[in-house]
Parts: structure tokens; C-alpha cells; sequence
């Protein structure tokens, strides 16, 4: 339930309801013969490999459009009632259900919050939907470089300080765009930074994938919601229980046109909807809103003992604390466990492809330095013990000699010369090698895991630092996402 709401309100009875699964079910009780998409026609002709295993009445959620089941693009009935349940929820004045993930969401917000030509402050480590959100929306990016820190070699988010400073130098952005959340859990000053941006008339935006859950417990980190964003998304289907694609779009601003962000949400989003997602945005709402406390009362639990565990027991990997976060300025949200596993000797891959080959467990990511197990509301006391196992018996069977990895960026303070939409669409790009660049504009993103933020952006000026760092990178054969060809040795510029 919502953090410091009484379970007799008639609020809480109204979040007991779930009318489009409602719907659904009750749609699918009565086999109604099907002469609309889908092919299958209520799972009958889907393939028994498939159906063998998962049985047939799932397939019978899968409809279309029609006046029963409502319509994701012009909701008039149980969607529109299903969206302003999980608008109360969330306390805001609208939510846009999404089937496309919090990836159509981070393109939504742009477009809707702003103008071709417009300027918006984000982060250097966005996730890369944000690159496909400033292109189709021909926005100017003016990039922030978020901390480092190499001795828990990790990625922080950006900071109060960094976003006053843009604004000052900036005064004429339209919009900041904050991840928060990151994926590590690194959560930021949200409630500063947008009492900052709201004095000044700017839109905050931001992109909350990885906290669909923060509103529901009191021991978690603030919500975007609840720090006042006027445009946040969020992957309920990452840490709660939609499927996969389900991801919600949440409006509360007077700064932004309501029916605009409607009409981009329509334009980006597929008129074949599936409904089984829908309904799982449904379901999960009114679980997370009654049951949330609890749950993750217990997650953290959970959590909590793994880190614990970890930080004790096993003695070449290290699981970062709320208490280190916090003296450095961020909080954490604590049902996430980042494992730092430098002093093992082996990679975080590595151990990602033990736990994954001979421990049946998978995790959701893992870099050079890093694992990040990701727990949700699925997630049970077993697991954890299962996974903490697997690395305590890694860590005693496995690890080998310590290896000097060092998480280093070059400075990215470049300009900016071109807008990347421009650049994405024009036809005046050539290859030139690494040694020829400097100097000219980059027509191609290039991104090195770890520590996952671009070293090229299009429409930047590449730097000798820049291509110092690429062709390290290049001699030392680590791949690049981005890189158009086997081995480094070239990267797309503009010609002019
Ligand atoms: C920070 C962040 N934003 C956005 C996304 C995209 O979310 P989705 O998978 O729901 O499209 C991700 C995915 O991992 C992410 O980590």
C-alpha cells in the first residue's frame, strides 16, 4: 500500500479491483468464437510444442481490439478505469500503460516534453533509448558525466550540484532528464533537483525503470513520483510482476500538455496490443499497492542477508552498502545486490557463466568488475540461499590470481557541433581510421561494457583523447558496442 495510507480508505477499496483482467477472464470463460486477429484463434492452432507445456487457456487473453476489452489507444471503459487505478496508485494525474517497455516511455517523455531544437541536460550513462529518443525527437543533448568511483569501481548517478551547474551555464534548456534508479540501484537527490528545476520553469523527466516499486515501502528510496517529476516511467515488469513490455508512463505536470503526451504515446506504441501484458499492469498494480509493504519488507530481508552473507563470508567479492552509498552523497535501493568481484581473479562474465553453466542460476547483468542480481516480488529466501552458495563455492573453488582492472574514462567535455538527428539522417559520413579522426565529427556511437557509457556521441567533435582511448581500446581487443566491423580500426565521421 502507499506509504502512510490507512487500509480502511475507500481509496484501498477501490485498488482491490482489477476491472480489465476482469474483463478478460471473463471474456475468455465463454470460448467466444473467433473471427479477429489473432491467427490462432484462442490458442487452438498455436504449436504443441509450446502449448504442451504451457496449456491452452493463457492464449485465450490473447484478443484484439474490440468494445468489450476496450481500446490502448483511445480507452473509454475498462482500460481507461485499469489507467486511473494506477494513476491513484501512484498518486498522479495520469498513467499511460505501455507494451513496449520503458524504452517507448524514455522517447515519449522527449517528444512530448519537447521541440526539435530544444536543449535537455541528461546523463552520459542514460540507457540507450534515450540516443533513439533524442534522434527521433530532434532535441540538442547537453551531456552530464556522472562520477566514477574507482575503488568500488561503479558508475554513480548524476548530482544536485551537476544539474545546478548546467542550469547555470545552460539557462536556456527546456528539460532535465534524470535516471534514477540506476540499474545498480543508485538512487539520486530527485526532490532537490526538481524543487531546483521547478523554480526555474524546467521539466524534469524521468527514466524509473528500475523503481516501479520505491512508492510501496517505507525503507526504500524516494519515488519520482512522489518527488514531484512531471514525466516518469517505469518497467513494472522489472522488479514487480507484469509481463515482459509492461511498463507504465506517468504524468503530473503543469508544464506539459496532457493530451500532447497522449497523442505521442498513441503514435509511438503498436495498435495490436497484447492484452495479456496489459492485464499483468492490471494484477500487478493492485499487488504492489495492497501488498507492496510486506513484499518487500521480506525482499529486503532477503537482500539484506545475501549482502550480509557475502560481505562476511566470502572473501573475494564485496557487496556495496547503503552506508557507503550514502557517504558518497546517493541513496541505494537495498532489494538490488551489486557484487564486486575484482579481487577474485576472475571477471564478473566469468562468474556470470559458472553461476549460469554449473549453479542453474542466472543473472539479469555483470561487467568486468560487477554482478547485479536483480530480486523482485517473485523472488524467495531459497533462491538467495541458492545464489550465495554458488558464490562462496566460486570464490572457493574458482578464483585465481588478482587481476589489475582499472574502470577509466577519458574526459568526454567535447562539443557538441551537429544535432544527432541530423546526423543519423544524413548521408555525408565516411570511414576514417582511428589515427585520422581527431578533429572531425563522429557519426557513430561507440560504447565500451564497462563502464557502458558512450565514448562517442553523433554530432560530437572527437578528440586526440578520445581517440587515444580508442585505439587502447582496439590494441587491447575489447569490443565496442556500436563497432561496425570484427576488429577497431575505423569510426564514421561526417563529411561537410
Ligand atoms: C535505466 C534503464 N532505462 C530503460 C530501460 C529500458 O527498459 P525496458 O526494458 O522496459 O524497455 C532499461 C533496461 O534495462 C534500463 O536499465
Amino acid at each position: 500500500m502507499i506509504k502512510h495510507l490507512s487500509s480502511k480508505s475507500v481509496m484501498y477499496n477501490r485498488q482491490t479491483k482489477t476491472p480489465l483482467f476482469d474483463v478478460l477472464l471473463s471474456h475468455a470463460k465463454r470460448n467466444v468464437i473467433s473471427f479477429h486477429c489473432p491467427g490462432h484463434k484462442n490458442g487452438r492452432s498455436i504449436n504443441s510444442k509450446l502449448k504442451n507445456y504451457t496449456g491452452e487457456s493463457v492464449y485465450k487473453f490473447d484478443v484484439t481490439v474490440f468494445n468489450e476489452v476496450d481500446s490502448l489507444h483511445d480507452p473509454t471503459s475498462v482500460i481507461k478505469k485499469a489507467e486511473e487505478l494506477m494513476a491513484q496508485a501512484y498518486g498522479v494525474q495520469h498513467s499511460f500503460f505501455l507494451v513496449n517497455g520503458t524504452s517507448v516511455g524514455n522517447m515519449a517523455m522527449l517528444l512530448a516534453a519537447c521541440q526539435s531544437g530544444d536543449s535537455v541536460i541528461v546523463s552520459r550513462s542514460s540507457h540507450k533509448s534515450l540516443m533513439s529518443g533524442i534522434i527521433i525527437s530532434g532535441i540538442w543533448p547537453i551531456w552530464i558525466q556522472p562520477y566514477i568511483d574507482q575503488d568500488l569501481d561503479l558508475i554513480f548517478n548524476t548530482t544536485y550540484e551537476q544539474i545546478k551547474d548546467a542550469l547555470n551555464k545552460y539557462p536556456e534548456v527546456k528539460a532535465v532528464f534524470i535516471t534514477s534508479p540506476t540499474y545498480n540501484g543508485i538512487v539520486t537527490e530527485l526532490k532537490k533537483i526538481v524543487n531546483l528545476c521547478h523554480k526555474k520553469g524546467k521539466i524534469v523527466l524521468v527514466d524509473e525503470a528500475h523503481g516501479p516499486h520505491l512508492l510501496f515501502n517505507k525503507q526504500l528510496p524516494e519515488s519520482a513520483v512522489s518527488a514531484g517529476a512531471d514525466l516518469c516511467v517505469q518497467s513494472t515488469h522489472k522488479v514487480l510482476s507484469a509481463l515482459s513490455q509492461g511498463s507504465v508512463l506517468h504524468f503530473n505536470s503543469k508544464l506539459i500538455d496532457l493530451d500532447r503526451v497522449k497523442k505521442i504515446v498513441s503514435m509511438l506504441q503498436t495498435t495490436s496490443p497484447n492484452y495479456l501484458i496489459l492485464a499483468s499492469l492490471d494484477l500487478a498494480r493492485r499487488q504492489v499497492f495492497l501488498h507492496g509493504e510486506d513484499t518487500f519488507n521480506k525482499i529486503i530481508q532477503y537482500a539484506e542477508y545475501g549482502r550480509s552473507y557475502i560481505n562476511n563470508n566470502i572473501n573475494f567479492m564485496k557487496c556495496i552498502t547503503r552506508n557507503e552509498i550514502n557517504n558518497l552523497g546517493f541513496d541505494l535501493d537495498v532489494t538490488k545486490l551489486t557484487i564486486n568481484v575484482t579481487k577474485s581473479g576472475l571477471s564478473g562474465y566469468d562468474i556470470e557463466n559458472l553461476l549460469a553453466k554449473k549453479y542453474n542460476v542466472q543473472l539479469d547483468y555483470a561487467d568486468v568488475f560487477n554482478l547485479v542480481a536483480i530480486l523482485g516480488e517473485g523472488s524467495n529466501k531459497n533462491d538467495i540461499n541458492n545464489f550465495i552458495n554458488a558464490l562462496k563455492d566460486i570464490n572457493d573453488k574458482y578464483h585465481g590470481k588478482q587481476k589489475n582492472w582499472i574502470l577509466k574514462i577519458p574526459s568526454l567535455s567535447t562539443e557538441m557541433v551537429m544535432q544527432p538527428r541530423d546526423v543519423f539522417l544524413s548521408k555525408k559520413t565516411k570511414k576514417l581510421s582511428l589515427k585520422k579522426a581527431v578533429g572531425h565529427i563522429a557519426a557513430q556511437s561507440l560504447t565500451p561494457y564497462p563502464p557502458g557509457i558512450p565514448i562517442l556521441i553523433p554530432g560530437e567533435r572527437i578528440t586526440k583523447e578520445i581517440c587515444d582511448y580508442l585505439i587502447d581500446m582496439s590494441v587491447k581487443n575489447i569490443r565496442l558496442s556500436g563497432q561496425e566491423s570484427a576488429s577497431l580500426k575505423t569510426v564514421k565521421v561526417v563529411t561537410i
